[in-house]
């Protein structure tokens, strides 16, 4: 496997250059030269409305957008992606498009994750007298209460003869686990069939997964799927996957009533995709398989997991130390590092000496140079329901890296840990 090329990746970001210590990624990362290039260029030369003849090209710009989000996606045709302002905003207009396609006691399976794959469906289930069932994480550590994942064997128990969608997160923008989603997926799928559902579909928000892991929505068979762009080194965008019979079959257009959208994703975008927007991020395909020799996605990623994983190392191994799990400190998940272990972590700090999430950012604010963030980052149920409680108003602190955080910065936040922890 090849090694990752850092300074190369880090070339690519203008906003590195100033050597600040960017640790919430999984907030928005860095955006690539190479998309605010093509955001420029769109709006200085190509900027029209789409087909409007004397600008031929922008057309094909915003196409060449869809095209990376394919392969980003692994889907296989341009009528399967769909862009938006938000991954949030996409679900919501997924869940308005499949209105007419729930039934009155049907069932919506949800997780306690991020609430953008969570409020559609209450909200869907809330109009058409639909029932929600959740899929609750467990504890996994006798030491640690806050060590929680999710399991299959808890989510097989909620399949019934009336599921009729499950909305999984494929990484948790808290725990920093991955799903294992072709085997949940397949397991899942069996049971329904067994228990004699006429259709289920998944949904799935790998928002906090895509910049971390290879999306392939062949091989998962899943119905629907959401990035956000902004995640993924691009511009303030989102881009969804919808499976062309989920397309025919179970939704109803959400656009003006008179325009003939046909089977298209048109069918759950109203009106303008954000065209410079969609043209920028034609150029996060590129960057990513710049990364490896083999200029290939998923060589990109197998070595953007191995370099999460080193750099992942020496804040696990201090966060977990015995001296600071004495000291109160606790991490929001699991605490191994494999493959399906992002390089995402958060941790609370509590017991006698317990110390604010708050107070443990505003030691780093304080110092300069370095951002980490605290709070519950959307997954508001997530952290609500562990046990013992923790406060919400001050949450839990995360510090996140992508493929473009070193080893010495890592190593540099250990450092103030160190310090702020004494
Ligand atoms: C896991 C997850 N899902 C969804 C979202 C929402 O994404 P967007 O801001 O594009 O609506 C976020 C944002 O933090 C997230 O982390």
């Amino acid at each position: 496997m090849a090694v990752l090329d850092i300074s190369k990746a880090r070339a690519c970001f203008p906003s590195l250059r100033s050597g600040h210590i960017y640790a919430d990624n999984a907030g928005g990362s860095r955006t690539a030269q190479a998309v605010i290039d093509r955001i420029v260029d769109y709006l200085s030369n190509t900027n029209a409305q789409l087909e409007a003849g004397y600008a031929a090209v922008n057309s094909q710009r915003v196409a060449e957008g869809s095209i990376a989000a394919v392969e980003l996606f692994n889907a296989t045709s341009l009528d399967e992606v769909g862009f938006g302002s938000s991954a949030t905003m996409l679900l919501e207009n997924i869940a308005r498009a499949l209105e007419n396609d729930i039934q009155p006691g049907d069932e919506l399976i949800i997780m306690y994750e991020h609430e953008a794959n969570n409020g559609p469906w209450k909200r869907l289930a809330a109009r058409r007298n639909a029932v929600v069932k959740y899929w609750h994480p467990i504890p996994v550590s006798a030491e640690n209460p806050y060590s929680v994942t999710y399991r299959v064997e808890e989510l097989l128990p909620l399949v019934s003869s009336r599921t009729r969608l499950a909305a999984i997160t494929a990484c948790s923008n808290i725990l920093g686990s991955v799903i294992p989603m072709e085997e949940t997926v397949k397991a899942l799928r069996q049971r329904a069939k067994e228990q004699g559902a006429m259709k289920i579909e998944v949904a799935l928000d790998c928002v906090a997964y895509a910049s971390h892991r290879r999306i392939d929505v062949q091989k998962w068979d899943v119905d629907y799927c959401v990035i956000s762009v902004y995640k993924v080194f691009g511009a303030h965008n989102a881009v969804a996957y919808v499976r062309p019979a989920a397309l025919q079959t179970s939704f109803t257009s959400i656009v003006h009533d008179f325009l003939d959208v046909d089977d298209k994703p048109r069918k759950f975008q109203p009106d303008g995709p954000g065209q410079e927007l969609v043209y920028g991020a034609s150029a996060i395909v590129p960057y990513l398989k710049s990364l490896t020799p083999e200029d290939d996605l998923t060589a990109s990623f197998n070595t953007i997991a191995k370099h999460e994983q080193e750099i992942l190392t020496p804040l696990l191994r201090f966060l977990t130390d015995a001296k600071q799990v004495d000291r109160g400190v606790r991490i929001i998940g699991e605490s191994e590092i494999n493959f399906s272990r992002t390089s995402n972590v958060s941790f609370v700090v509590v017991g006698q000496n317990a110390i604010k999430s708050k107070d443990i950012v505003e030691a780093f604010n304080k110092k300069g140079g370095i951002s980490i963030q605290c709070g519950y980052f959307g997954a508001y149920y997530l952290i609500d329901n562990l046990r013992p409680k923790l406060d919400m108003n001050d949450g839990v602190v995360r510090i996140s890296f992508v493929h473009y955080n070193t080893i010495e910065e890592v190593e540099k936040i250990v450092d103030v840990l160190r310090e702020v922890l004494a």
